[in-house]
C-alpha cells in the first residue's frame, strides 16, 4: 500500500484548516500520555485535569496508552462532543510484539525469516488493538542492533539492513493491511529515526556518531523501505547524531524523509524529545525547543509540552512559520482521515469486537506457529533432539523452566501476567502417562519491582543451586535446562555491561551438567549472549528467546520433533561482551589478515569471529548445497544475472532451509562490507529432496551511496555467496562492466 492522499481528502483538509485558530492547529500537534500506564519519565504528573480540559478545548490531538472500547470512547467524547471543531483524537500504544496474544519478541521472530509470519503475528496484534479502541501502534522498531548490551535488541530486526527492511515493510503490512480505514486495522510507525541502535557503549539513550555514509547504507534503508511501503507514521528518537540530536535534525526529517523521499505521513516525537533538547544542552528553555523541533520537521510532541507551551508565541512573533505548523496539521489530519475517523470517531470503540476479537483461540494457535518458527537450534552434537514422546523420564529445571510470565517479553502491551504457557506445562501437553516429568527451580527467584534488574534474585551472588535441583536431574534420563535473562533484563532503559548468565544459573548449568550430560539447554532471552562455557560443554542448545503466550507449547513441538527447527540467527552471538557491536558485515580494514607479529585487527585475548554467527541455526536434519553457478560472468548495465543453486535434504526428515544470498563489492570508491546479505528463500525439503534455488542479481542488489552520496553501481568484480550461515558459504563471482 502506499499513503496514496486523494485530491478529495487534501480538500477536506484544507478546508478544515481554515477553519482552525492558530492554538487548534497548534492542539493537533500536541500528544498527551493517559493517566494510567506510563512508558517514560512522567514530567507533568500533578496536571491530569489540566490535560481533559485540554482535550475538550481541542488542544491535543493524540494521546497514548488510553485504551479499551469504553476508555477511548470516553476520551474521544471529550474531544469530539466538547470542542469547537469536534476533530476526533488519534489513540497510540506501544504494540511491540501482540497484544494480548503475545508474539515472540520481535528479535526472536525475525529468526524465522518467514515474512508471511512476521505480517501474521502484526495482523492479529492489529485485530486486539484495534478492538481496544487503538488507531496507532509504535511498531516496528527498524533500529539496527549490533550491540547485545542495549536491551533494546528484543523490538528490532537485528543486524541486517536487507533483513530488517523486509522484516519491518511485512510488519507495517500487517498492521495497516490493504486499507487504513478498515476498522481492523491501524497505523504503525517507522522507529526511531534515526541510528538510535548504535548508541555508544550499548547504553541507552546515549550518544551516537554516525557518518553520512553510514546512515544511508546501513541505517537508513529499512526505513527508506517503510516510507516506499506506505508507513502511515514515523517517529524521530532520543539520540544526537554528529552534534545534532535526531529530534531538532532538519537533514534527517525535512531533508531526507521529507524531502528526499517524499514523505507524506507525519513525525511524532519520541516520548518527551523536544523537551530532551533542554538536557542536550541545544535549546535554553521549552520554546526554544519546540522552534528547534518544527523546523526540523518534528510534527507532533509526545508528552513534551513544548509545542503547547511555546509553538503560538513563536508563530505569533514571526519566528516560526504558520506555514510549518500548517504542514504538520495537515500531515496529521489526514492521516486521521484515512483511517475514517471523520465518518466515525468512535468507529474502533466496539466492546463486542473487544470481547470476542482478542486472545482468541485462533490467534494463539498462530502465536504457536510463530513462535516454533522462531526458535533457533544452537548445538545438537549428540542428536539428543528430537526426543522420543515415550521417553522415561525428564527434569525440567530451571529458574524459568514453569514460568509463566518472563516468556511473555519485554514490552507486553496488555498480556495478563503469567497468561504464557511455561515450559513445564508445554512439555506436561506433549507427552503420555509413561513419561516421569520432574521438576525443580534450581535458582531461587522472586520477582519484586521487575523495572528494576538489581531486584531480580537470578542476578545475586548467591551460586549454591538448590539441592532438588541436583538430585532431580541425577535421576532423570534427560534433562530440560531452562535458563537465560528475565524478561526485564531486556528492553527500553535496560542495557548492560554483562551478557553473561547470571553467576547463580551458571553454577546450577555445571552442577547439572556434572550429573547428567543429557542435558538440552533452552536459553530465554531478549539478547545475544555470552554463552562460551555451555557452547563448548552442553550438548544441546535450543535458543528460545522470549517466545510469548504458547512458548512452552511451541519449545515442546520442537524438542518432540512436531516441528523441525529452522530458525536463524538475525544477529550474532559474541564469545565475549568486549567484541560488542560486533556483526557480519563488517568492513575490512587496513589490516585484516592474521599475521604472525600482532599488529593485525584482532584482540589478543579473544577470536575476532563470533561464537554463533548472523544467520545460523541448524535443523534436525542436515542441508548440503550444491552446483552453485552464475548463469553469465560478466553483466552490463541494466542486465540481471541469475544465480542458481542445488540444496540437498541429506538427512531423513522434512526440514526447511532459510537460503542467504551474499555479495561483496570487491574493490569501490569507498570501503564496502566484507559481505552483504541481498537475499533469502525459506524452502521446505523434503527428505532426500534436492531443489534448485534462484536468485536475481541486478543493478540494485549492486548499488550504494558512494563518497559523495550519489547512488548506483560502479562497475569491477563482485563475488556472489550462498549458504545456510553467513560464514559457509559457496562462491562465484562476476564482473560488472
Ligand atoms: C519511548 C520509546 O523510545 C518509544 O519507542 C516508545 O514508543 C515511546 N516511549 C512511547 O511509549
Amino acid at each position: 500500500m502506499s499513503l496514496d492522499f486523494k485530491n478529495e481528502m487534501n480538500e477536506k483538509v484544507n478546508d478544515l484548516l481554515s477553519k482552525m485558530t492558530l492554538e487548534e492547529k497548534v492542539g493537533q500537534l500536541v500528544q498527551y500520555a493517559g493517566f494510567g500506564e506510563l512508558t517514560g519519565p512522567n514530567a507533568n504528573a500533578e496536571d491530569n485535569a489540566k490535560k481533559i480540559d485540554n482535550i475538550k478545548k481541542g488542544l491535543v490531538g493524540s494521546m497514548l496508552n488510553v485504551m479499551t472500547a469504553k476508555q477511548t470512547r470516553e476520551y474521544q467524547e471529550f474531544a469530539v462532543n466538547n470542542s469547537r471543531l469536534g476533530i476526533p483524537m488519534i489513540f497510540a500504544y506501544d504494540v511491540i510484539h501482540g497484544f494480548k496474544t503475545m508474539f515472540p519478541i520481535t528479535l526472536g521472530e525475525t529468526a524465522s525469516w518467514d515474512l508471511e509470519v512476521m505480517e501474521a503475528g502484526a495482523r492479529v496484534a492489529a485485530i486486539e488493538s484495534a478492538a481496544y479502541g487503538l488507531h496507532w501502534t509504535f511498531a516496528p522498531m527498524m533500529d539496527l542492533s549490533r550491540d547485545a548490551r542495549w536491551g533494546r535488541v528484543m523490538e528490532g530486526a537485528g543486524e541486517d539492513p536487507y533483513l530488517t527492511s523486509l522484516a519491518s515493510v511485512a510488519r507495517i503490512k500487517g498492521f495497516q493491511g490493504e486499507d487504513l480505514a478498515d476498522e481492523r486495522t491501524i497505523a504503525a510507525c517507522a522507529k526511531h529515526f534515526a541510528a538510535y541502535g548504535l548508541a555508544e557503549g550499548g547504553r541507552d539513550y546515549n550518544t551516537v556518531d554516525a557518518s553520512e555514509h553510514t546512515l544511508r547504507n546501513f541505517i537508513l534503508p529499512p526505513f527508506k523501505a517503510a516510507a516506499e511501503a506506505g508507513v502511515a507514521t514515523f517517529m524521530n528518537a532520543f539520540n544526537e547524531i554528529g552534534g545534532v540530536p535526531a529530534t531538532a535534525s532538519v537533514h534527517l526529517q525535512r531533508n531526507i524523509l521529507k524531502g528526499e523521499w517524499n514523505y507524506e505521513g507525519f513525525v511524532v516525537s519520541d516520548w518527551g524529545s523536544i523537551l530532551e533538547l533542554i538536557n542536550h544542552r541545544i535549546a535554553k528553555d521549552k520554546t526554544d525547543a519546540a522552534r528547534l523541533a518544527i523546523i526540523a520537521g518534528s510534527d507532533m510532541d509526545m508528552e513534551g509540552f513544548c509545542y503547547e507551551t511555546g509553538l503560538v508565541d513563536l508563530v505569533n512573533d514571526g519566528i516560526v512559520k504558520e506555514e510549518l505548523v500548517d504542514d504538520a496539521v495537515s500531515r496529521i489530519l489526514k492521516i486521521k482521515y484515512a483511517l475514517g475517523l471523520f465518518d466515525d470517531p468512535f468507529k474502533y470503540c466496539n466492546e463486542d469486537r473487544e470481547k470476542n476479537e482478542v486472545y482468541t483461540p485462533e490467534h494463539l494457535a498462530i502465536a504457536r506457529d510463530a513462535a516454533r518458527k522462531s526458535i533457533v537450534l544452537l548445538k545438537n552434537e549428540t542428536n539428543l533432539l528430537p526426543l522420543s514422546k515415550d521417553i522415561s523420564s525428564i527434569a525440567v529445571i530451571g529458574p524459568f523452566a514453569a514460568d509463566k510470565d518472563v516468556p511473555i517479553g519485554s514490552w507486553r502491551a496488555q498480556a495478563e501476567t503469567n497468561s504464557a504457557v511455561s515450559l513445564l506445562e508445554g512439555i506436561q501437553h506433549a507427552v503420555g502417562n509413561n513419561t516421569t516429568i520432574l521438576h525443580a527451580k534450581g535458582v531461587q527467584v522472586a520477582k519484586g519491582r521487575r523495572s528494576f534488574v538489581h531486584e531480580l534474585e537470578i542476578n545475586h551472588d548467591d551460586t549454591s543451586p538448590l539441592p532438588d535441583a541436583v538430585a532431580v536431574a541425577k535421576e532423570a534420563e534427560v534433562v530440560i535446562l531452562a535458563i537465560g535473562e528475565d524478561c526485564f533484563q531486556s528492553g527500553e532503559g535496560r542495557s548492560q555491561v554483562n551478557i553473561s548468565l547470571s553467576k547463580p544459573q551458571q553454577a546450577l548449568l555445571e552442577a547439572v551438567y556434572a550429573v547428567n550430560k543429557n542435558i538440552i539447554v533452552t536459553l530465554m532471552n531478549g539478547r545475544p549472549l555470552e554463552i562460551n562455557w555451555m557452547s563448548e560443554n552442553v550438548p544441546t542448545i535450543l535458543e528460545t528467546w522470549h517466545l510469548g503466550s504458547e512458548s512452552g507449547n511451541a519449545i515442546a513441538d520442537v524438542i518432540f520433533g512436531d516441528y523441525n527447527p529452522s530458525g536463524k540467527l538475525p544477529m550474532s552471538f559474541p564469545r565475549h561482551v568486549g567484541q560488542c557491536p560486533i556483526y557480519y558485515n563488517h568492513k575490512s580494514t587496513g589490516r585484516p589478515d592474521a599475521i604472525e607479529v600482532v599488529f593485525w585487527s584482532h584482540y589478543i585475548d579473544e577470536k575476532n569471529t563470533p561464537l554463533y554467527p548472523f544467520g545460523f541455526g541448524l535443523s534436525y536434519t542436515t542441508f548440503e548445497y550444491r552446483h552453485f553457478k552464475l548463469d553469465k560472468t560478466t553483466m552490463a548495465a541494466g542486465e540481471k544475472i541469475i544465480a542458481s543453486v542445488e540444496v540437498a535434504n541429506t538427512g531423513t526428515r522434512d526440514g526447511e532451509e532459510v537460503i542467504q544470498l551474499y555479495i561483496q563489492d570487491v574493490v569501490a570508491s569507498v570501503t564496502r562490507p566484507v559481505k552483504e546479505l541481498k537475499g533469502f528463500e525459506k524452502v521446505m525439503i523434503k527428505a532426500g529432496e534436492v531443489k534448485t534455488i534462484t536468485f536475481e542479481i541486478n543493478e540494485e542488489t549492486l548499488s550504494f551511496y558512494r563518497f559523495d552520496m550519489t547512488y548506483g553501481t560502479e562497475p569491477g568484480e563482485f563475488k556472489v555467496m550462498v549458504g545456510g550461515n553467513s560464514v559457509d558459504l559457496l562462491e562465484a563471482s562476476f564482473t560488472l562492466l
